[in-house]
This record gives structure tokens, sequence and C-alpha cells, in this order.
């Protein structure tokens, strides 16, 4: 509760003054010093006097709206954690309040409960937050690199959101950094201590997926040997991040936009309503609007999801983030195989920067995987790079199978001569590639030979070669 924080300051702002006096009565027994004002002037004329940890206002005041109070409380200090009041027929400004800054709102009616658990988490994290601060982020933003202008402004944005409650909705083509930016945001709000729990909808199967979501009561189906808690339980407190959202069915988006709206939900086979605190991140390759046009996607859950959007431009169209890339790359990759490996050759990058990257940065990242491995000497040359050819470059097996195919261009003949010689690291490769995509599919050997594009059959005897089954 509050009570681990020492003096925590809270201002009250609503014209109600029944409001005013029931949360001024619950936070002061909580030993929480409450200041009230009952117009945007007083408040103003408190926010002269005292900084604020923690600030309620309500959105409709009789004399300026709650966005300019909030407003104003931004300006003054930006460690204050704003909540809204609103009644439900001003959600579109509550979001509006939640893009200038504010944490997060609550609609009228509410359980004084709940406007707790809100404020407390939020100090809660401010406090997390203070307890990390100065230490170094180690690696620039976290390890996100870009400096072109289009992530310069991205990055420009999360600074502002990543603390508040908005639920974030971001579309990028495969391999755009999406599954980052999500851990990025959650690393960067308040609720960076607590979990961050991802689910692909994609990956899990329909019938799967609700129980994985909100878990399921002992008996609730056959094999419901227990009660098990689902995602949005695990994440309370904490992010979930909501991936391939557009492959969900109609009938789990209905189930989902009841917890986008309230936070509630109840378990498979349950009748008790589980209440959460969540903030939710969801990301799709998939044009969304076109999705809704065609009937796949509900349009009040794009609505409810997409509060701030988020589009991360593909690779193609920001190539000054290419060389920067392709060198934090080389540097993970040379320590973790041990090559000696340190830089590109003057053409090697020519090539990175001309090349369109239809796999964005993830085709970028196994293209330096690979050339770090094939690598002979100090510096990766243009062959190393196997660029030219077109079935290479998604990084799956597919690359020693074309390599056998007609049309070799002069880069591609030279590999060839060398294939015997290099059996060794390309053996190495392979195994890389199978337990990475053994990684990416969560161990679900069906999925990764469809990401390999190989065989079950293949892959379950390749796993075995190298010793790689769990
Ligand atoms: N800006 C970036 N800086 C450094 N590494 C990045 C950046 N963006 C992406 N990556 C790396 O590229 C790879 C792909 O990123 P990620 O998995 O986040 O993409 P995605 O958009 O979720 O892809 P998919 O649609 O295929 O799921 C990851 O290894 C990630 O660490
Ligand atoms: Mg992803």
């Amino acid at each position: 509760m509050i009570v681990d924080k020492p003096v925590t300051r809270m201002l009250i702002v609503d014209d109600e003054p029944n409001m005013r006096e029931i949360l001024s009565d619950v936070f002061s027994d909580e030993g929480v010093s409450v200041d009230t004002a009952a117009d945007g002037a007083a408040a103003v004329s408190l926010l002269g006097k005292h900084s604020y940890d923690v600030a309620v206002v309500d959105l409709k005041l009789p004399d300026m709206t709650g966005i300019d109070v909030i407003r104003e409380i931004r300006r003054r200090n930006l460690s204050t954690v704003i909540l809204m009041i609103t009644a439900y027929s001003t959600v579109d400004t509550a979001i509006e309040a939640m893009k200038l800054g504010a944490y997060d709102y609550i609609t009228k009616p509410f359980k004084v409960e709940k406007l707790k658990m809100l404020i407390d988490n939020a100090i809660q994290g401010v406090s997390d937050k203070a307890q990390r601060f100065g230490e170094p982020d180690g690696e620039g933003f976290d390890g996100v690199v870009g400096r072109s202008q289009q992530m310069r402004q991205i990055f420009e944005m999360i600074s502002d959101l990543a603390p508040t409650n908005a639920t974030v909705l971001i579309y990028g083509e495969s391999g755009t950094g999406k599954e980052l930016l999500a851990s990025y945001i959650h690393k960067r709000s308040l609720r960076a201590n607590r979990p961050f729990i991802k689910v692909n909808c994609a990956a899990i199967p329909e019938t799967l997926l609700e129980s994985e979501l909100f878990g399921h009561e002992k008996g609730a189906f056959t094999n419901a040997v227990a009660r098990r808690p689902g995602r949005f339980e695990l994440a309370n407190g904490g992010s979930i991040f909501l991936d391939e959202i557009g492959e969900m069915s109609l009938a789990m988006q209905s189930k989902l936009l009841r917890v986008v709206q309230e936070r509630e939900f109840e378990r498979v086979g349950g009748t008790q309503t589980i209440k959460v605190d969540v903030r939710i991140i969801a990301a799709t390759n998939q044009d969304l609007v076109s999705a809704i046009r065609e009937g796949r996607f509900r349009e009040d859950l794009y609505y409810r999801l997409s509060v701030v959007p988020i589009t991360l431009p593909p690779l193609r169209n920001r190539k000054e983030d290419i060389e920067e890339l392709a060198t934090r790359f080389l540097r993970k990759y040379s320590q973790e195989t041990g090559k000696p490996v340190t830089g590109f050759s003057v053409e090697a990058i020519r090539i990175l920067k001309e090349h369109d990257w239809p796999g964005n940065i993830r085709e970028l990242e196994n293209c330096i995987e690979r050339a770090v491995i094939l690598s002979k000497g100090q510096e990766i040359q243009p062959k190393d790079l196997y660029l030219n050819c077109q079935s290479v470059n998604d990084g799956t097996l597919s690359s020693r199978r074309s390599r056998a195919g007609a049309g070799l261009d002069l880069a591609e003949r030279e590999a060839a001569a060398e294939w015997d010689q290099e059996v060794c690291s390309l053996e190495e490769l392979e195994e890389r590639l199978i337990a990475r995509a053994l990684d990416q599919a969560d161990g679900d050997c069906d999925q990764a030979a469809e990401l390999l594009e190989i065989s079950r059959e293949l892959l379950l005897e390749k796993m075995r070669k190298h010793g790689l089954e769990r």
C-alpha cells in the first residue's frame, strides 16, 4: 500500500463535494496528505504552492477543462502521476489526456477500491523508477538502434507515452522490430519492474487461446486438471504484449474487447470476475483498416487498441539505420561465436545499403550472423553476405538448397567452390538456424519446421544430429 512511501502528497480536483470528501477520507486514512480543489483556478493556485506525487482530476470542471489542469500539472512537474475521472461519454477526451501524459483514467461510477489499485500501482512504479534512476541504460536506447528521422520521432513519442497506461498498437512489416519496441515501451514505463507477458495470438490454436489469455478453472475442460491463471492474470501490474492481433478470431476479439474496456474477465469455466491492472501493447503486420472493411476485425476493438498507434517503417525506407544495425549485429555475433571479425569492407557496406531487405531487420540480422560464421578474415566481404540470391535472404535453410540451383553469380560460384572446406561452418550455421527456429517457435517442432520451410521429419532428424532434442 501507499504507506511504504513515507510522505505522499495528493491533489484531488473535482467539483462534486461528495467525491472530494470520500476520496480525501480514504487516502488520508492511508497516511497520504491530501489537498482538494473544487475548480481549475483553485487547483492552479495549489499547484503554485506544492509539488504533488499524485493528482486525481475530474475532466469536467466549472471554470476550465480537466485537460487544461493536466497541462498545468505536467508543465510544473514531470513526475506527478495523473489520474483522470471521467463520465463515460467523455472517454475520448480521457484518451486525449493520456496522450498528454496522464497515467490512466477511470470512468464514473467507479469503486474507490479500483481507483486505489490504480494509484497504488502508479506510485509503486514511480518509486521503483526512482530507485533505478541514475543507472546507465547500457546500450543507447536499451539496444534499440535508430538514427533515422522516423525512428527518432518514434523514440520521442515513446518517451512521452511510455510512463502512461495508454494502450499502444504497433504496426509494421515482418521483422521491423515490433516486439523489441513493445518491450522497450514496457522497460521505460512505470511498470518496468513488473511482468512483461507476451502472447503470440497466431501461434496459439483458437481453441486454446481463451484459456491461455484468461486462464481456466479445474475441470473446465477435459485436460483441465487444476486451476490455471491466464496471461492477463500473470501480467497483473505489468504489461501484456498481444502479438499478431490481426490473426485473432472475431469471437475472441469480442472477449478481448471487454478486457480492454473494463480490465475484467472470468476464467474459462469460472464465474468469479477477475479484475486486473494491465497495460496492453498490441502488434500486427496486417492492415487492420482493410480487415475491418472485410469484416475480419472489430472496429470498436481497433479504436480501443489504437489509442496510440505507432508505425514502424520498413528498413528500406530508413537506410540511414543499416550501417549502425549491421555493426551492432556484427559485434553481437562475433562475441557469440568467438570469431574475431571486426568490420565490413567498403564494398560490403555498399551492398548492405543497396539491398531492399524485404525481411527487414530480422533479415539483416540473419545475414550478418551468417556472414560472421562464414567469413574467413577479420573483415566481412561481399561474398560473405550472399545477398545476390533472393532465396538465401530469409535466413532459413533454403540457403543450402538454393546453392545447388542454376544461375549462380560470381559470389555464389566462389562460395560453391569453397563448399567443401566450409562444411564444418555450414553445419554450425545449420545448428544455429535450427536452434533459433525452435526458440522462436517456443519449442514447437511443427512451427519451427514451418519457419525453416522443411518437413517435421527432417527437422527431427537434424535435431537428433545436432543433439538439440529437449
Ligand atoms: N531498432 C532495432 N535495433 C536493434 N535491433 C533491432 C531493431 N529492430 C529490430 N531489431 C532486431 O531484429 C529482430 C526482429 O525484431 P522483432 O522480432 O522485434 O520484429 P517483429 O516486427 O516483431 O517481427 P515479426 O513480424 O516477424 O514478428 C530482433 O532480433 C530484434 O532484436
Ligand atoms: Mg514479432
